[in-house]
């Protein structure tokens, strides 16, 4: 297992800046994924870790040691791919023996270790098989088992489940989990689903346009994110953002005012979550315009004097209907500066 350390390293093509300078520190055995919008720059990030790119300035280290000069193959690093990219004409035994060619392996000591990956990811009953007569959930396992059978120090999976469908994604979630926990290996998801990255992960690295926009756990990014991006990329259905304006310890936000706690002036947005619109009690006043019934949960779409407002109200029952005009109140809020982005600390609206 290693401690991975990315120094001010970063990635351009031409003029295409694909990651900006980065920090970042992975704690050994940690679980981390990179979550963020396609294009933002989060398989380079995992390729320059796995030294199939170069970086193009900063260093990378493993346990303290720069391994920028090291090749991919000598890193002991693991590596799952979006479109598992199997060798189509092996059988699954040679696909998953393939990375323990290029090492001093002796071939009854290989297939031993071929055979206790095939068995953590159970693919053990498919050995003489190719590829193409798998399942795209059982090729996924023995892209997993091929990556693990070097005993890897480091483990990169790249969007590993975006190509199963959700059932199916839902097992991989939990099983890929327990297997990082149980081998301790460190290991970097890459991953633009939110609900994959917080459910797997002990840790987040919030990516945008190249750069890192926050690092935390889940209820970090949740409760506490750190710029509008993060608040409104995390979190479904998404946070409301009201356009504010916040002067003498007062938010004008629409045709509305609302007392202001904390320090904040000019411009800002504010943030609320749909779960924290409490319906049925307080001070501000709204009407339905829409509800989708979920389920366990209905969301509401109120038209109020501080703009559209999206509610969520937990219970298998919808307690209001359409056209309904009833009081509501905000159980919390967050306050962002409209033109850094940045989320004020300490400022909520009083919205009682
Ligand atoms: N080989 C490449 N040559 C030129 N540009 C690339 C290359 N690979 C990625 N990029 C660009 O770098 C940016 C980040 O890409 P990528 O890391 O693949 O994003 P993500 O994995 O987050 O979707 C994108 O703008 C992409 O077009
Ligand atoms: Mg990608």
């Amino acid at each position: 297992m290693a401690r991975i350390e990315l120094r001010a390293t970063s990635k351009t093509w031409d003029d295409v800046v694909a990651v900006e300078p980065t920090d970042l520190v992975i704690g050994d055995g940690e679980f981390v994924a990179i979550l963020g919008p396609s294009g933002c720059g989060k398989s380079t990030t995992l390729f320059m870790l796995a030294g199939l790119y170069a970086p193009s300035g900063g260093d990378i280290l493993f346990d303290g040691a720069a391994v920028n000069e090291v090749e991919a193959r000598d890193r002991n690093v693991g590596i799952v791919f979006q479109s598992y990219a199997l060798y189509p004409h092996m059988t699954v035994r040679d696909n998953i023996l393939f990375p323990l060619r290029f090492k001093d392996v002796p071939r009854e000591e290989a297939l031993k270790r071929a055979n206790a990956a095939a068995d953590l990811v159970q693919v053990r009953e498919y050995m003489e098989r190719k590829p193409s007569q798998l399942s795209g959930g059982q090729q996924q396992r023995v892209a997993l088992a091929r990556a693990l059978v070097k005993e890897p120090q480091l483990l990169l999976l790249d969007e590993p489940l975006s190509n199963l469908d959700a059932s199916l994604r839902l097992t991989m979630r939990s099983e890929i989990r327990n297997l990082q926990r149980k081998l301790g290996v460190t290991t970097v998801l890459v991953t633009h689903d939110q609900i994959e990255a917080t459910t797997m992960a002990d840790r987040i690295i919030c990516m945008s346009r190249g750069r890192i926009e926050q690092v935390g756990t889940a209820e970090d990014l949740y409760h506490r994110p750190d710029s509008l991006f993060v608040a409104s990329f995390i979190g479904s259905p998404p946070i409301n953002l009201l356009q504010a304006n916040a002067a003498g310890g007062q938010l004008a936000v629409g045709d509305g005012r609302l007392p202001l706690d904390g320090r904040a002036d000019g411009k800002v947005t504010l943030g609320v979550r749909p779960e924290s619109v409490v319906l049925g009690e307080g001070s501000l006043q709204g009407r339905i315009d829409d509800l989708e019934p979920h389920g366990r949960e209905t969301i509401y779409h109120l038209t109020t004097p501080l703009g559209g407002v999206r509610a969520l109200e937990a219970g298998a029952v919808a307690r209001h209907k359409l056209g309904d005009t009833l009081p509501f109140r905000f159980a919390d809020s967050l306050v962002f500066s409209t033109d850094s982005g940045r989320r004020i600390d300490g400022a909520r609206a009083i919205a009682a």
